[in-house]
């Protein structure tokens, strides 16, 4: 499509009737992009990426935006805004519209969408195989701040001696807050009290303290830790890892080194990029796929 095809995308919000159509693109693209590379796929069916669009579109903490091309649907993006730094994605662009600019178009609105809301950072994981969007990605402004390596396998069920971990309650969001400020600079409050309800949230303490937490040890969880002992104890004693895996900035070599030796295995790199305010983390970290 030339520049002029490009002008004629028609952005709107989401609605309930486009559930099927973008799970069935949210599907489709990110098959097609791991099968050329022979990675596996991100979601393993159309039925759970539309699972997964619907329960976003639903969400008012989520701003949501669907491209249109002559009447169809060609694509979506989305936004987490819940916090002080939002999170984009899933986008995803039908492989038969793709590379004609759809993707920067909505890129763009949801880029506006933040500095409309005054939000400080906006922030992504890109699969680190992909030209196109890592390019895109740049191209738009977004920094590569840390290579991931996306890890799967076997409950690890280990216990690190000292570093206790249980189920996070309502209590432990002030300790958790505190934590994450002092290690990213922001708190993520709102995602853990979410995952506290849900359940999915862990803390570790140590010396009598929390010294880490996690929303969940997978693909959609974000965790702290003072050390990476506090990453040991919470990868340990997580039953399994959701969705493709976790993300574990690659750069950690020692905790990268002990995964491995827990029998765990890389799945695919991915690259965790930002746009606008990003703290150089001050602890142990693993982002969630939406940062
Ligand atoms: C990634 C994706 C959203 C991009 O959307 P798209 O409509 O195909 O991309 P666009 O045409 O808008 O933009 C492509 C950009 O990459 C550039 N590009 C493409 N291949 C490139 C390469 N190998 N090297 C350098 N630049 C490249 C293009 O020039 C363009 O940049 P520009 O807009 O700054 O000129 C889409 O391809 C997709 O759905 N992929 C599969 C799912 C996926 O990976 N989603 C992203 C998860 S992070």
């Amino acid at each position: 499509m030339s520049e002029k095809q490009a002008t004629d995308v028609t952005l709107r919000a989401g609605r309930s009737e486009d559930v099927e159509t973008c799970g069935s693109i949210c599907y489709e693209p990110f098959k097609a992009i791991a099968d050329q590379h022979n990675f596996t796929p991100d979601f393993p069916s159309a039925e759970v990426a539309s699972g997964l669009i619907g329960s976003l579109l639903g969400r008012g903490d989520i701003y949501n935006v669907v491209a249109e091309v002559d009447g169809r649907v060609v694509g979506s993006n989305f936004l987490w805004e819940n916090g002080v730094i939002a999170g984009v994605g899933p986008i995803t662009i039908d492989p038969a519209a793709q590379n004609v600019a759809v993707g920067r178009r909505l890129m763009e609105d949801v880029l506006r969408r933040a500095r409309e809301r005054g939000i400080a950072g906006v922030r992504l994981c890109q699969a680190a195989y992909h030209n196109r969007s890592l390019a895109l990605y740049t191209n738009l402004g977004f920094d590569t701040r840390e290579p991931l390596s996306n890890l799967q396998g076997p409950a690890v069920e280990q216990e690190i001696p000292g570093y206790a971990v249980r189920s996070a309650n309502e209590e432990d969001v002030d300790a958790c807050n505190r934590l994450c400020l002092k290690i990213h600079g922001h708190d993520r409050g709102p995602e853990l009290l979410e995952a506290i309800r849900q359940e999915s949230a862990t803390v570790v303490e140590h010396g009598g303290r929390t010294t880490g937490y996690t929303t969940m040890i997978g693909f959609f969880g974000h965790t702290v830790g003072e050390s990476n002992e506090d990453l040991k104890a919470l990868v340990g004693a997580a039953e399994s890892f959701p969705g493709p895996g976790f993300l574990l900035p690659t750069r950690n070599s020692e905790m990268l080194r002990w995964c491995l030796e827990q029998g765990l295995r890389i799945v695919q790199p991915m690259t965790l990029m930002s746009l606008g305010l990003y703290n150089e983390p001050r602890g142990a970290f693993m982002p969630s796929v939406l940062y």
